[in-house]
């Protein structure tokens, strides 16, 4: 099958049940989505697919050709990370980090569609995102953190 991840094609032989997480990570060596419940209850596995953010881990590749996946190796890069990304640092929202990437890919879709969230607009859209260390406010401080940085560079 023929995909798009990260603005990139790819081409994979993909057997059909294959679930999108299991090709990210165990095919593709796209490591930064996580599986940790792999029944889409934690929503460690969220990537984006055109621009919405899915469980990875209750998706079937095949369902995915021909769209557009963004994981959290396409949201910053070395040496430029992510507005979210230095915002996540600066409010220290990263305990262990297990549940970050997909923290990440759902703030980046709330912020794609909401450029000035709420706190409850954030809560609401990270709902399907747990975190077991609990770091909760300090996640939505480093969405609307990211938000407001985002909105000052585009002003400029
Ligand atoms: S690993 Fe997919 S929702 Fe938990
Ligand atoms: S930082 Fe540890 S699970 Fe969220």
């Amino acid at each position: 099958m023929n995909l798009s991840i990260n603005g990139r094609a790819v081409a994979a032989d993909v057997a059909g049940a294959t679930t999108l997480l299991e090709l990210l990570r165990d095919t593709l060596a796209l490591t930064g989505t996580k599986r940790a419940c792999d029944i889409g209850e934690c929503g460690a596995c969220t990537v984006l697919v055109d621009g919405r953010p899915i469980y990875a881990c209750l998706t079937l590749a095949h369902a995915c050709e021909g769209q557009a996946i963004r994981t959290i190796e396409g949201l910053g890069a070395p040496g430029a990370p992510h507005a979210l990304q230095e915002a996540f640092v600066a409010e220290d929202a990263a305990q262990c980090g297990f549940c970050t990437p997909g923290q990440l890919m759902a703030a980046a879709a709330l912020l794609a569609a909401n450029a000035d969230p709420s706190d409850a607009e954030v809560i609401a859209a990270l709902s399907g995102n747990l975190c077991r260390c609990g770091t909760y406010p300090k996640i939505v401080r480093a969405v609307r953190r990211a938000a407001a940085t985002l909105r000052s560079s585009a002003d400029v």
